[in-house]
């Protein structure tokens, strides 16, 4: 006798859910690839997070993601987490193993993976780096950028003791990395000899204020990136890319990010096509 098993079901879960695009990327690659399976958007209030996580198994689920604001405490229930998870003390991609919770972060290589797709060699330049923000998204784009470059890293944010809190944890990683922090006054002299800008702040996201800077002192090589994604093109890379400097956008980073999750849930390691993020940006347009 055979028994036939269920198609995996994933999960992404959240408080609100309704704006994540996970399940249109996840549901393409199940699609293109034939695959059994689906994934499906759940809101869960964080105080449902628990009980969810400990009994999504009998719910026929295999894993799933987690996004704002359930990154911290799903993983502090995770029996095992990867070396990136312990990295960053936050997980976005979950599954079990053996019955137990399993939690990993993909933001970090999501971040490396999309400059590398849009800017292949940027790492052969990267010797002075400013990083915008201090939020909880600047902890993984700081992880990244110190396990790519030997640099000189500027952190500018509003609230200086935001910024202290995210250095102590990057030396915790790295502990010789130089790391300065600056408000935004000290911007245009942090900006001359740049090689790589990038924003990681809300600023600039739709119904947020938009991120005004001059990019007028940035070298002409420099690269500049946001990892906002609605709007696609934010201002700020709007500015630079009419001074002719390369970027790369916030998209990149989610569609990139999906790809070692859909790997571990439905077996089969997916490729970010252009047809993918043409799908992905027509719902953005479609939604503004
Ligand atoms: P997340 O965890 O999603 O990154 P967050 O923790 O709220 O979000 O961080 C948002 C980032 O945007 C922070 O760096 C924040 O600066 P503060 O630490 O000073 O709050 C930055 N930010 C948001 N609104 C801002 C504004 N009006 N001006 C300057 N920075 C702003």
């Amino acid at each position: 006798m055979s028994t036939i098993a269920p198609a995996p079901r994933a999960f992404v879960i959240g408080w609100p859910i309704t704006h994540s695009r996970s399940p249109l990327i996840h549901n393409y690659w199940l699609k293109t690839y034939g695959l059994p399976g689906s994934y499906e958007r759940i809101p869960v209030r964080p105080e449902a997070l628990a009980e969810f996580l400990d009994g999504f198994e009998k719910q026929g689920f295999v894993g799933g993601n987690v996004i704002l604001p359930h990154k911290e405490t799903a993983y502090a229930l995770c029996a095992e987490t990867t070396e990136r998870g312990q990295t960053l003390r936050a997980v976005n991609t979950l599954w079990k193993s053996g019955g137990k919770l399993c939690g990993d972060n993909t933001d970090i290589i999501g971040f490396l993976a999309s400059l590398d797709a849009d800017v292949p060699n940027w790492a052969e330049r990267c010797e002075k780096l400013v990083v915008l923000g201090a939020g909880g998204a600047t902890r993984a784009i700081l992880a990244a950028l110190m396990s790519r470059c030997h640099a000189r890293i500027i952190l500018i944010n509003r609230t200086l003791t935001r910024g202290e809190d995210l250095i102590a944890h990057a030396h915790t990683i790295a502990p010789k990395q130089v790391i300065e922090l600056h408000d935004y006054s000290a911007l245009p002299g942090c900006l001359a000899g740049a090689d790589l800008l990038v924003n990681t702040t809300s600023l600039g996201m739709e119904n947020q204020p938009p991120l005004t800077i001059d990019l007028a002192p940035l070298p002409d090589h420099a690269l500049v990136a946001d990892i906002v994604y609605v709007p696609l093109e934010t201002e700020l890379l709007k500015a630079a890319r009419a001074r002719g400097l390369k970027t790369s956008g916030g998209l990149g980073m989610l569609l990139h990010q999906a790809v070692f999750g859909f790997a571990r849930w439905f077996g089969q390691t997916p490729v970010v096509t252009p047809e993918l993020r043409a799908l992905v940006t027509r719902d953005i347009v479609g939604a503004g």
